[in-house]
């Protein structure tokens, strides 16, 4: 049952937003909005999706909340949803977006025993590429604000905290190897090991990273245009590595594998360097793979976050926790350094992926979505 009609669901008003704009002529909650739909398949983002100007704001159902979006993150694998990737069956169109932050401006009758209008929730569910998702509220985090430090945890934050606490069985002293260091859920992988007390090795392309790195306490950030990673590895690290972040793939993933120490891990968290081919793939040298493993009796693992949701909550808990004491730092980049300078509107999306892909960010890159003035029913 719905705690609102669909009327009335259109006419409540969030009231830090009615203050704002009280000129406005009835609802808040405009008929129409604009979103993001994948309506070819392609890892070309700008290909295969389409900004829609004209489509109905949906409404929540019994258990759900209508998010008006505030932030939305951009992930690597944006291109891989828009490629069809995550579920070969799904045919286009298709809402695309993972994650994002923003105020509840409409909900229904079981989801307002937990939430309330005008509350800050950030969110992992598909399509938030659009100016109102509708998300379960048994899946919606409570953030104290729409502050877009908080949409860094919600898919980077938890693939490093849940992959490193049940894979990467780290204890002090532990090398840990992180490639994309310096990216959004790298600076996490990197903070995270330091919190365990480990030694840190970060890969990264600018001296800008570098600098950055340092800041979140990474011990050897490698600037990979600069200093040849393999070579810094053998000299630096002739024991190895314990434990490997990985999320390059290709010629990053062939060194990892051979700087891990004996009972090294390494755990697949990515291969970017291959996601914008065809197959979404970058080769590697899978023939020697097995000798290399058994010679160091060394483990592979794979890690996708969508398996370990049992995990999510507490993770996304403590992760919020740490950040409110001043000890993880979540770093943001809404594109000021970018061509075209900040990234503002649904529009902007498509130049965020193609920045994300130059590999130029640092920390998260974030959109974020104003609300449309103009948009009086
Ligand atoms: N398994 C999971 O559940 C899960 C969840 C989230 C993310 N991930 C993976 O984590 C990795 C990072 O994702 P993210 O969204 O956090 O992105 P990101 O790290 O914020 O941005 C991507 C970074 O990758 C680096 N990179 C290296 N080779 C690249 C190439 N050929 N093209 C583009 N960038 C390249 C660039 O930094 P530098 O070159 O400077 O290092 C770039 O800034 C991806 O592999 C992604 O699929 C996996």
């Amino acid at each position: 049952m719905l705690r609102l009609t669909a009327a009335g669901a259109r006419a409540i008003v969030d009231m830090s937003y009615a203050r704002h704009f009280l000129d406005f002529q009835g609802s808040a909650i405009p008929r129409a909005m604009q979103k993001l739909v994948v309506t070819r398949l392609s890892p070309n983002f700008s290909e295969a999706v389409t900004l829609r100007r004209d489509c109905p704001v949906p409404l929540p159902g019994d258990g759900d909340l209508l998010v008006r979006n505030r932030f939305v993150g951009i992930n690597a694998s944006d291109i891989n949803y828009s490629a069809g990737r995550y579920d070969p069956s799904v045919k286009p169109p298709f809402d695309i977006g993972f994650e994002g932050i923003g105020e509840v401006v409409a909900l229904g009758l079981s989801a307002s025993a937990k939430y309330s209008v005008g509350q800050a929730v950030a969110y992992m569910a598909p399509g938030s590429f659009a100016e109102y998702t509708v998300v379960p509220a048994s899946i919606a985090t409570p953030v104290p604000s729409v502050k877009p430090e908080y949409l860094t945890l919600l898919v980077s934050g938890t693939t490093a905290y849940i992959s490193l606490k049940e894979l990467g069985e780290l204890s002090e002293g532990k090398k840990v190897l992180v490639t994309a260091a310096a990216g959004g859920t790298g600076q996490f992988a990197v903070q995270l090991s330091k919190i365990a007390k480990c030694h840190v090795i970060g890969t990264c392309s600018s001296e800008e990273k570098l600098a950055f790195l340092k800041s979140i306490g990474c011990d050897r950030p490698i600037n990979y245009k600069a200093e040849p990673v393999a070579t810094v590895l053998k000299q630096e690290y002739p024991e190895g590595v314990d434990v490997v972040y990985e999320s390059v793939g290709g010629a990053m993933f062939d060194l990892a594998v051979d700087a891990l120490a004996l009972k090294g891990r390494l755990m697949v968290i990515g291969f970017i360097s291959g996601y914008q081919s065809p197959t979404g793939l970058s080769p590697v040298k899978a023939g020697a793979l097995p000798v290399k493993l058994l010679r160091k009796s060394a483990r592979l693992q794979g890690f996708f976050l969508n398996h370990y949701l049992s995990k999510y909550q507490a993770a996304m808990e403590h992760l919020l926790e740490l950040h409110s004491r001043g000890e993880l730092v979540c770093e943001v980049d809404l594109g000021h350094l970018a061509p075209g300078g900040r990234f503002i509107g649904l529009d902007s999306i498509f130049r965020a992926v193609d920045y994300m892909y130059t590999g130029k960010n640092i920390g998260k890159l974030v959109v974020e979505i104003p609300h449309s003035v103009s948009s009086k029913l």
